[in-house]
């Protein structure tokens, strides 16, 4: 059988109950609210700043586009090679992604503590690798003073791994659990953006906005790959799928509104921020309290600091819940060994996979570097969403009479300017970001010859 060969349409209905598939509990206002949960986080409370500051102007931070999602959807009709690579892709958004969350998260934390006077060391904050690259001689000079194992020096990010395993133990409680867990976060983090753009309108001189592109086209480009990262997300409702009710009604829904409700924030928060102060100014790790602070109200930016905490939280959530249905999809299809398709009999979600992508994830924060992890995350979803949209077109001409509960407006244009957008934002990432992401795909077509390739359900039926 092809590399290509396709699912039959019968076996994209939802398996049988028959213990091997999730509980359907959520509805299209959880979707919703988990894409912004996925969504708005670490890009917005930090990345935002230097998309504005850097090369940029504050276009550059209001002017981006998403394409693709439907990306689980997707995983099972494009073909099996195709399906491999998505899914393999799929890992740097979701895992590696949150190790560069996790990080962020560890930094507000840490900045939080020091606020009520807490002080942790630095050797329990720092992970290796970001001592190891990092060109701050404070924080380089941590392999030499930080305490010895066994002649190693120890340097961990304590914070970050122990975000990752709180998040694990409340996923593991089930999926209308989590939801819940996100709706509450959702709302503070909204509450905190909404302090901000409240005390940021009456502190507005329009001065700032001209020249409203300092650096041309070339900045907006630059902006754009670096924003990228504060986008993805909304693709994650897509593995909700199996738990949603009525999903032809409202994945669409979720999706589309949760894009919409996060682009119209992302528009506010961005316009208001690049209003408040000049963009120079926001070249910093936590933009939004600086520019609070530099507007003269810096008492409320520890508020700012504790909703980007939160916010943090349910990204970590939502791509925490993503990435082991994902997983769990792959085994079930045959891709990875059987036991990652065990379904807990009680909460009914696939705990196996839940369990080894916490602590996988937690155990790489604890040593990883954000900066590291954030070019590969952007190059890899961007890998992804392009073969999606080459992929819708290729089904259309290939299957026109598959049932498209959902169908994309206006293909022809919509698929080719979305494949030629996400290339475009790649070819802004460094070179390094292109190596890595050479050797993620060696390693994932090694894996499919010794392993997928063999045990795939379509190939032994
Ligand atoms: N979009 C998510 C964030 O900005 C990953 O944190």
């Amino acid at each position: 059988m092809s590399l290509f060969a396709r699912k039959p349409i019968a076996d994209l209905q939802p398996p049988a109950d028959d213990g091997r598939s999730l509980k359907r509990v959520l509805g299209a206002g959880d979707l919703v609210m988990l894409a912004i949960g996925a969504v708005i986080g670490a890009g917005i409370f930090g990345a935002i700043g230097t998309a504005a500051a850097g090369q940029v102007g504050p276009d550059g931070a209001v002017l981006r586009y998403g394409a693709g999602p439907a990306l689980a959807y997707a995983y099972a009709t494009l073909g099996e090679l195709i399906a491999w690579i998505i899914g393999w892709d799929l890992i740097l958004e979701y895992a590696v992604g949150n190790v560069a969350v996790a990080i962020s998260w560890g930094d507000y934390f840490t900045t939080l503590l020091r606020g009520v006077g807490l002080e942790l060391p630095a050797w329990l904050t720092t992970g290796y690798r970001t001592a190891l690259l990092s060109a701050n001689p404070d924080v380089h000079g941590l392999l030499d003073t930080a305490p010895r194992l066994l002649g190693m020096p120890v340097l961990v990010n304590l914070p970050a791994f122990a975000i990752v395993m709180f998040i694990t133990w409340l996923l593991l409680r089930g999926a209308r659990e989590s939801a819940t867990a996100n709706n509450v976060m959702v709302v503070v983090k909204l509450a905190a953006l909404g302090l901000f753009v409240a005390v940021g309108l009456l502190n507005i001189d329009t001065a700032h906005y001209t020249p409203f592109a300092p650096n041309g086209f070339t900045g907006i480009h630059q902006g754009a790959a670096i924003v990228f990262f504060a986008y993805i997300g909304f693709d994650a409702i897509s593995t909700a799928a199996e738990e949603t009710r009525n999903p032809q009604r409202n994945l669409p829904i979720g999706i589309i509104g949760g894009l919409a409700v996060c682009t119209i924030i992302y528009v506010v928060v961005g316009a208001v921020l690049t209003g408040m102060v000049p963009s120079s100014e926001l070249a910093v790790a936590d933009p939004l309290a600086r520019a609070l602070e530099l507007a003269g109200y810096g008492g409320i930016g520890w508020l700012v600091a504790l909703g980007a905490v939160v916010s943090m939280s349910a990204v970590l959530l939502v791509f925490q819940y993503g990435q082991p249905r994902i997983f769990f999809a792959m085994a079930r299809d045959g891709l990875l060994p059987a036991w990652a398709a065990r379904v807990d009999t009680k909460t009914r979600i696939p705990y196996m996979t839940t369990l080894v992508t916490g602590i996988v994830v937690a155990v790489a924060s604890l040593a990883g570097d954000a900066a590291e992890t954030y070019d590969l995350t952007n190059i890899g979803t961007l890998f992804a969403f392009a073969l999606v949209c080459a992929g819708v077109l290729v089904l259309r001409v290939a299957e026109p009479e598959r049932p498209r509960p959902f169908k994309v407006p206006l293909v022809w244009a919509v698929a080719p300017l979305g494949v030629a957008a996400c290339l475009f934002v790649m070819i802004g990432l460094p070179p390094q970001a292109w190596e890595r992401f050479a050797i993620w795909l060696v390693i994932g077509a090694a894996l499919y010859a010794a392993y997928g390739y063999r045990h795939s359900r379509l190939r032994r039926p």
